[in-house]
């Protein structure tokens, strides 16, 4: 029986995962937003497209949460994006009511299922989707590092003039302006980036990164980037759906690991079957412990405003 994937929310992101999903074959595809005729009209469209892709998979779109029951993952897209002018924490309190909401609705129809949150500010909706599920914590996560790092290594990439696919890289922390792109542990098929690029180069990349999602929202006027977040969560259903193992920057709940204390945010992990089935705890400097605590101490601080508001 084929693998079923519910994508909820069938705006740009929400459309462009259940797409990337399709064409990796990666399983079923339900897609479900409250506008009438919308999830049904793209879910359609894109299965209509099957044929020319050849994947053999169905889509699907709907209003009622009831079709999504028994999806082994759960991608929540829901939620207000981002226009130009607004921090990813001004969303803060309107996504905090539709993620919590969709994810009572999401759980109640797939209690097996695993979640992964794409909506903003992320951290924050990945707290309230891991509060409000009552899943395990190793079956609920963010989607954010995967999109940082696609970011990062095609910067790097068109920088040294080398294919986007041999360039590696880690990153830390929250998805906003203060992430932590591991510089030391960024490499071109192993060799240390440090050797090809200068210092200043570098931090030329690093800023890049770290505003690589307003960059997108000052270009686009009427909303944020789709093609790679849409891609990076299909990434993650798949390495869970495909048991892959894969090891991949994610938006994990952390306890003891890297002293968080308790709390979701982007640490690197290994995706499988099981979800996040382990946060890879890294040796950092102190400079990079110092930017990893600062980021942690901003998305604590939304933590804090969501337990207010739940
Ligand atoms: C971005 C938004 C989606 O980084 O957070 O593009």
């Amino acid at each position: 029986m084929r693998k079923k994937i519910s994508v909820i929310g069938a705006g740009n992101v929400g459309a462009t995962a259940a797409q990337a999903l399709a064409a990796a074959g990666v399983g079923d595809v339900v897609l479900v937003d409250i506008v009438e005729g919308l999830a049904a009209g793209k879910a359609l469209d894109l299965y209509e497209a099957t044929s020319i892709g050849g994947f053999d998979v169905r889509l699907i779109g709907s209003c009622n949460m009831a079709d999504t029951a028994g999806s082994d993952v759960v991608i929540i897209t829901s939620g207000l994006a981002r226009k130009p002018g607004m921090s990813r924490d001004d969303l803060l309190k309107k996504n905090t009511e539709i993620v919590a909401q969709v994810t009572r609705a999401a759980v109640a129809a797939s209690p097996n299922t695993m979640l992964i949150v794409v909506s903003n500010p992320l951290d924050a909706m990945t707290y309230v989707a891991g509060k409000v599920s009552g899943l395990a914590k190793n079956r609920v996560m963010g989607m954010a590092g995967v999109l940082d790092v696609a970011r990062y290594r095609s910067f790097l990439g068109e920088a040294l003039g080398v294919s986007v696919t041999d360039v590696q890289a880690m990153l830390l922390g929250g998805h906003g302006d203060d992430m932590v792109p591991l510089v030391r542990y960024t490499s071109v098929s192993g060799i240390p980036v440090t050797e090809l690029l200068s210092e200043s180069e570098l931090a030329v990349i690093v800023e890049r990164t770290r505003k690589g999602g307003i960059e997108i929202v000052n270009l686009l006027k009427t909303g944020s980037a789709y093609y790679a977040p849409g891609a990076a969560a299909a990434q993650m259903a798949q390495a869970i759906l495909q048991d892959k193992k894969r090891v991949l920057a994610c938006c994990a709940w952390c306890e003891a690991e890297y002293g968080v204390g308790g709390g979701f945010v982007g640490v690197p992990v290994v995706l499988g079957a099981g979800g996040v089935e382990k946060v890879i705890e890294l040796k950092l400097t102190s400079k990079e412990k110092a930017m990893f605590d600062e980021s942690v101490a901003h998305v604590r601080q939304l933590f804090t405003q969501v337990d207010g508001l739940l």
